[in-house]
């Protein structure tokens, strides 16, 4: 476990990954019952991006420097308002220049009665993490196999929410194995919502993945993608995607709005580009 998410918070990555879950949490807000959010690879939660190892990268600036640096539109605005709200808030909470995980944007657009679980494995980082919001009771921390705790933490007592599954993608069979929690995890709560994020590294895994979940029967899966450069040897992340199992209604035609803009923002050179289609469900639309 060598992955820290300290050198690449904020990149472009997280702000496609961020400004979508900050998202699909506000669609759940939408009615009053409670929901639960489940991050199974939940990092450190709040990320410094004057310390060394943001400074070291410096993939930030790619990334989220390029949207505060950005004029936004009002169109794009509304779609970001809750991904932007959560990183102002941080700020002007810790008074200096940070940067909100995953943990912390659930943390900041839930309310009183949602509930959140945040697992992680790596002993130091779920130390910081439990440190990070002992002050609030709605989170439950936990050091733990985040594959395991997809399956054993599902149905959360709620019946509402998502469940973000974001590994590091430095073992071998990643793939494998997170198609395999996701599966279990879905047959004992098929209406939760289900992110998964990959990386656009290596196509022929990627591809046996997306098989593997528009054959597995699961009747609404969308796929978003963005890529900021031409895939090759070198270019180490070219992109990344999220697949969204039971999305939230509206959110494929927010992403055709969205994306667009982010991909004239982030792109960095002219391999860049997006898609948002339907790998189940909605009148599947991919090519495989
Ligand atoms: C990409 S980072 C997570 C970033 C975080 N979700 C965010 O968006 O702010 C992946 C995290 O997963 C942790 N990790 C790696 N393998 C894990 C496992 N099997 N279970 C839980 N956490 C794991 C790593 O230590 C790392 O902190």
């Amino acid at each position: 476990m060598n992955y820290r998410h300290a050198y690449h918070a904020g990149n472009f990555a997280d702000v496609f990954k961020h400004s979508i879950l900050a998202l699909c949490i506000e669609h759940l807000k939408s009615k009053p019952a409670p929901f639960r959010v489940i991050d199974t690879h939940a990092g450190i939660g709040v990320y410094d991006l004057s310390g060394e190892a943001a400074q070291k990268t410096g993939e930030w600036k790619d990334g989220i420097g390029r949207v505060l640096g950005a004029q936004i539109p009002p169109d794009i605005k509304a779609l970001l308002t809750p991904y932007l709200s959560s990183i102002e808030a941080l700020k002007a909470f810790k008074g200096r220049d940070v940067y909100p995980g995953s943990p912390e944007i659930a943390r900041h657009l839930t309310r009183g009665e949602d509930r959140m679980i945040f697992v992680e494995k790596h002993p130091q980082d779920a130390k910081k993490l439990a440190d990070v919001f002992s002050f609030d009771g709605r989170a439950k921390i936990l050091e733990l196999d985040g594959y395991v705790a997809a399956k054993a933490y599902v149905p959360p007592k709620e019946r509402r929410g998502l469940v973000i599954i974001d590994p590091p993608y430095e073992e071998r069979d990643e793939y494998p194995t997170m198609f395999t929690a996701f599966v279990d995890a879905y047959r004992k709560w098929p209406t939760g919502m289900y992110l998964l994020w990959y990386p656009v590294k290596n196509r022929e895994e990627t591809k046996r993945f997306m098989v593997g979940l528009a054959e597995a029967g699961i009747p609404k899966i969308l796929r978003a993608e963005l890529r900021v450069k031409r895939l090759t040897e070198q270019a180490g992340l070219a992109g990344s995607g999220l697949i969204i199992v039971n999305p939230p209604w509206k959110l494929a035609d927010e992403l055709r709005v969205l994306l667009p803009w982010l991909d004239g923002l982030l792109q960095q050179d002219d391999g860049h580009g997006w898609n948002v289609d339907w790998l189940a469900g909605e009148g599947v639309s991919s090519p495989l």
